[in-house]
């Protein structure tokens, strides 16, 4: 099984239609476009780039959160963290702003076999990809599980939403213990041990200190293991080779052939190592 990549991304001049501050550093991002971009699979992502900024030349890189129409989205929602100048001036956008928009990128999570378990695992802002794929997994009629990990209870900013998803079972983990488990969100793989086993899909997101664990608990039990790897980007489509990954395979750019990978394929990196 191979990730999904569906439509040809094309550049459009969106118009920000709501964007809403979900806690002191986080915003939810709402744009319009002028018309739809095709299918999008939970797992890609676009590039925004605001017009006309001298500050920011280079886009960046956003999971798609939530769209419209999953034949033909022309709505679209982010999910980001102010962590530097692009996200700064995100943040600063009102309704009715003008913003530039490539999309769909990437390939999206690839489905899981018959009859597998399936266990999602977000840290942070890994939340971002997961939430649309849980949305579109929720009927499965497998025993569905999330582990949703965060710096502290204020950063788990996706959780109403996901507490409104029938048929999950959430587990939660905090580095200050102010919400569930204390300590990172890997340390409730452990949870998952007795149950173990061949039968089981991972989809993760996250640190890439989490993902590598994630990898090695995957790779230790045979576990079919899906990660979402968000390397630093500059073009969105293959051109620049800035985000690229070393895989068994040889060099992929993440942008163009991941973000999602299988996590047995990553020949990981030395700051990986948690
Ligand atoms: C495929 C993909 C999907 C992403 N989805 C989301 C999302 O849904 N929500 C969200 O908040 N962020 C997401 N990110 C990360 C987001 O792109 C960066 O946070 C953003 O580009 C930072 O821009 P900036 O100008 O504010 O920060 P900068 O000033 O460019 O950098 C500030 C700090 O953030 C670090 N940083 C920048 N980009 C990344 C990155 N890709 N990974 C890790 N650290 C980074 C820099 O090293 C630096 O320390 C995604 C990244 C990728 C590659
Ligand atoms: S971001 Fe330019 S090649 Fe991937």
């Amino acid at each position: 099984m191979e990730p999904k990549a569906m439509s040809r991304p094309f550049y459009l001049r969106g118009e920000i239609t709501e964007n809403k501050e979900m806690g002191s550093l986080y915003h939810r991002l709402r744009i319009s476009l002028p018309q739809p971009v095709g299918p999008i699979m939970p797992g890609q992502f676009a590039m925004l780039s605001i017009e006309e900024n001298k500050d920011i030349i280079l886009p960046r890189p956003f999971s798609i959160h939530d769209f419209d129409n999953g034949e033909d989205a022309s709505r679209l929602d982010f999910l980001f963290k102010v962590v530097g100048k692009g996200t700064e001036l995100l943040r600063k956008l009102s309704v009715g702003f003008p913003i530039k928009v490539l999309a769909p990128l990437g390939k999206g999570f690839p489905d899981t076999p018959p009859g597998y378990k399936i266990l999602f695992i977000a840290g942070g802002m890994g939340i971002a990809p997961l939430f649309p794929l849980v949305l579109r997994m929720r009927k499965s009629p497998y025993p569905l599980h999330f582990f949703y990990g965060a710096k502290s209870q204020k950063d788990l900013i996706c959780l109403p939403e996901l507490l409104n998803v029938e048929g999950i079972t959430i587990t939660i983990a905090t580095e200050d213990g102010t919400s569930g488990e204390k300590g990172v969100v890997t340390k409730l793989l452990k949870h998952d041990e007795d149950e173990g086993g061949a039968k089981t899909t991972i989809y993760a997101c996250g640190p890439e200190p989490m993902l590598k664990a994630v990898a090695d608990f995957a790779a230790e039990r045979k576990m079919l293991c899906w990660i979402s790897l968000e390397r630093l980007m500059a073009c969105g489509v293959g051109a620049c080779l800035s985000c690229v990954v070393k895989t068994k395979e040889g060099y992929r750019c993440s942008c163009r052939e991941g973000p999602i990978f299988e996590s047995k394929d990553i020949t990981w990196r030395d700051d990986a190592k948690p």
